[in-house]
């Protein structure tokens, strides 16, 4: 497999604006960067008309498939609802001239009743721990946009939806960073006393920044946007999906790189969105441990067809079971995800996978040939090479624990692999 990995630099794109058209919408943890998933597609999809992100967070590649002429249909999958509602956003056009509209409306009005409420005049939310993440005046400014957001009246009703979506995509971004939580984490932790007693955030200006940030990327959008139909799917890619059998020509996804606890908790990054959104707060807390490997093997026994990841999971297993369980859960919910990415993939068709090999206890998991394995062992699949690039720029940790002992740090992502298959 050596042979064809190569690092190639001409994949960091170092200097470009990974912002560019709506990708700068929302931000998310270990989103792809805009300029990979377009190459991907500009090599691998000349042909293709339906592209598939089975992991599609907040929709990078189901957006470039918006604004390739070429393609149809774009299906993304994914359980955290947060990630569903920005790609919505990101990819569905709307009518500047009426967007904008109600939008500086909006804008305006949330404006004018911050400087005028006062506390008796609005229902404020109420969610566990509401008052550990947010300061009062914060709470009641927030529960004033929405208010303002959910009054939109405009009167054809799916334009309507669309709008008041838009509006919370931003309102979203406010939340999280008007809140008390530490920005630039994707796990939840509160900001030390000292920065929270400094911290007076001026919501409506950041809602109205986020905002008129996002109109501006929209006006460029409508003019942009292709024809390519977006079907957002509230599914599990573990499961069967609705996607029909061998209809997908072209896969580009990240995945998650292990499980949520230990690697990169989406459910923690969207919970404090999630409850302004209205969203169940069990069902916002269980978004972890429904994702790949949230939910520990049993035990070490069951094996899938990759010499390598025995391999691995042995030498974790030796140094610590609990954690080479953690690890190998993963890996069976993965494959779940490899049999049901088979079924929908059309013969000829391209997979590209964008992968991290993290470590954990000092054993550096080589996920990028796992993968090749997996597939190999469901049914015929060409590995036509990987590709190694440096990460400049994607948000993810560089540096994180994985001895799970604070203090010893390890490099372990400053690659990324990118994985390239074709279905025979
Ligand atoms: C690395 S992120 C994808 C980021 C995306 N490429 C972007 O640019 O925003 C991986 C995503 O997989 C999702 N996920 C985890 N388990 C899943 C499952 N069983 N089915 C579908 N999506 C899942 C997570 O919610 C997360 O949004």
């Amino acid at each position: 497999m050596e042979k064809k990995k190569i690092l190639d630099t001409s994949w960091d794109f170092r200097e470009d604006d990974t912002k560019i058209s709506n990708h700068g919408f929302h931000s998310y943890p270990a989103m792809m960067i805009p300029q990979v998933a377009r190459r991907l597609i500009e090599t691998y999809g000349s042909e293709a008309e339906v592209l598939c992100d089975p992991f599609m967070g907040t929709g990078t590649s189901i957006l470039e498939a918006k604004l390739h002429p070429n393609f149809r249909v774009a299906y993304g999958i994914d359980i955290n609802p947060l990630a569903r509602l920005v790609a919505k956003v990101k990819t569905t056009p709307i009518p500047y001239g009426i967007l904008s509209q109600f939008a500086n409306l909006v804008m305006d009005r949330c404006d004018e009743e911050i400087a005028n409420m006062k506390k008796a005049d609005i229902d404020l939310p109420d969610f566990n721990n509401i008052e550990y993440w947010f300061k009062p005046q914060v709470i009641r400014d927030l529960a004033i946009i929405q208010r303002t957001i959910e009054s939109v009246d405009c009167p054809d009703p799916r334009i309507r939806e669309d709008i008041k979506d838009f509006l919370l995509v931003s309102f979203s971004e406010t939340v999280r960073l008007a809140s008390n939580t530490r920005n630039g984490e994707f796990k939840l932790y509160r900001m030390a006393p000292e920065a929270l007693k400094k911290h007076h955030p001026k919501t409506s200006s950041i809602f109205r920044e986020k905002t008129a940030a996002n109109l501006e990327r929209m006006q460029a959008f409508e003019r942009e946007a292709g024809a390519c139909s977006i079907h957002i799917l509230n599914e599990d890619t573990r499961e069967r999906t609705s996607i029909p059998d061998r209809s997908v020509d072209i896969i580009v996804t990240s995945p998650p790189y292990g499980d949520s606890f230990t690697t990169v908790a989406y459910g923690q990054f969207s919970r404090l969105s999630l409850e302004w959104l209205g969203f169940d707060s069990k069902e916002v807390r269980k978004i972890d441990k429904i994702s790949l490997g949230g939910i520990p093997a049993p035990d070490l026994s069951t094996s899938l067809e990759s010499p390598l990841l025995s391999s691995t999971i042995r030498k974790i297993g030796s140094i610590d079971p609990k954690r080479a369980k953690e690890v190998l859960s993963f890996y069976l919910d993965f494959n779940l995800c490899v049999e049901e990415i088979d079924r929908f993939m059309k013969p000829g068709g391209y997979l590209c996978f964008v992968v991290g090999n993290r470590t954990v206890k000092k054993q550096q998991i080589p996920t990028d040939d796992i993968i090749v394995e997996l597939f190999q062992a469901q049914a015929d699949y060409l590995h036509e090479k990987t590709i190694v690039r440096n990460i400049p720029n994607k948000r993810m940790p560089k540096a994180n624990s994985p001895t799970n002992v604070k203090g010893e740090l390890s490099s372990t992502m400053n690659h990324e692999y990118i994985v390239i298959l074709q279905k025979q």
